[in-house]
């Protein structure tokens, strides 16, 4: 990936990496009114904030102002927003005029440490998450961690989450630490912070590296996230929460299967974040749409599983089989 990473930047440095009369930056209602002064001088396109917007009709508008902005293959867009907008602003530069270069500033934990890596970019069309989008990577993506400061407690739990994520499938050292800290220490210790969110990206980065285009490693990024997904779509909970009851799930599958071991101290560490790790739901519907996941193919689904806490690995399982432990969850 020829991507650059300025993780002790601040969003001010945006000027020395591309020019303000050809640059465009999208972000949303909340990171522009809590971060206004940042933005003064640039053109800016600021959307409403939330998922719901995360829609093909979002990117049509923007390429309508685009064009009044006469933006032609030069034009710079900067993405400066949590996954939401990265993914946006990574999408519409790969479509308008067939591609434009892009850089992202991450504003939201799981953005830093996970949405702006990677390029997979894209817009959910009525229930389907992420069903039409394009593999396109950022020039930059700049860590201003500042603007964090504005950052609500749920998005630094969902952020959390994908953190807590990570430590589980490649990265026991960084689950021990999470262990001894908490969320108050990472945020009220900016170096503390600021090296966890290297330390996400870096593990993010390796897994794309290996496996752009989500052939084999890259999908050790879906733990937790096959029943997460299914809770999500159905019910009323964040996607922080929705995917650390899956990893709890998962937890279980791998000690049922796998003589995983440490399914307690996973669940103990979501909980020390803030997260759920089970909830009341209704199996039947749940699974219904469990079933019909993107990692499906025929009567089996790639699962992820954790032989240890560190160690993910992917594991083809039997849709009935899932199931029966679905239904002891
Ligand atoms: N492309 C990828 O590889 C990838 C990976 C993971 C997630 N995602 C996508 O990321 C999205 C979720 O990202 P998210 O959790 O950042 O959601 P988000 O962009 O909706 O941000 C969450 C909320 O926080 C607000 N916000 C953002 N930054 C803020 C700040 N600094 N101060 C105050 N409020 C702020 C937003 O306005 C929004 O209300 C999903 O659409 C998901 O599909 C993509």
């Amino acid at each position: 990936l020829k991507t650059d990473f300025l993780f002790n930047a601040s969003f001010p440095d945006l000027k020395k990496l591309t020019d303000r009369k050809s640059t465009v930056i999208l972000t949303d209602e909340h990171v522009f009114d809590a971060h206004a002064a940042k933005f003064r001088g640039w053109n800016s396109i600021v959307l409403k904030a939330g998922e719901e917007y995360k829609i093909q009709e979002t990117a049509d508008a923007v390429i309508r102002q685009l064009i009044q902005l006469e933006a032609d293959r030069n034009t710079f867009l900067v993405g400066a927003g949590g996954g939401v907008i990265t993914d946006l602003t990574g999408y519409i530069a790969s479509i308008y005029m067939r591609g434009l270069r892009f850089g992202l500033i991450p504003s939201t934990i799981l953005a830093m440490a996970d949405a702006a890596i990677g390029g997979k970019n894209g817009v959910d069309v009525g229930v389907y998450k992420n069903l039409v989008g394009t593999v396109r990577q950022p020039s930059f993506v700049l860590y201003d961690l500042d603007l964090l400061n504005s950052l609500p407690l749920g998005e630094w739990e969902n952020g959390f989450a994908e953190i807590i994520k990570h430590a589980c499938i490649k990265d026991a050292r960084m689950f021990h630490q999470l262990e001894k800290t908490d969320l108050l220490s990472y945020q009220s210790d900016r170096e503390l912070l600021a090296s966890l969110i290297r330390r996400n990206a870096t593990i993010k980065l390796n897994v794309v590296r290996a496996d752009e285009f989500e052939k084999a490693a890259r999908k050790l990024l879906n733990f937790g996230h096959t029943l997460g997904h299914a809770l999500e779509n159905q019910y009323e909970v964040t996607h922080g929460q929705a995917i650390s009851i899956g990893m709890s799930f998962a937890c279980l599958v791998s000690r049922e299967w796998f003589g995983f071991s440490k399914a307690g101290r996973v669940e103990e560490l979501l909980t020390r974040y803030g997260l759920p790790v089970r909830a009341r739901f209704n199996r039947d519907k749940v699974w219904e749409v469990l079933k019909l996941d993107k990692k499906r193919s025929g009567k089996a689904m790639d699962f992820v599983l954790l032989n240890d806490i560190g160690k993910g690995f992917i594991h083809r399982v039997p849709l009935e089989r899932l199931k029966k432990m679905f239904y002891k969850f």
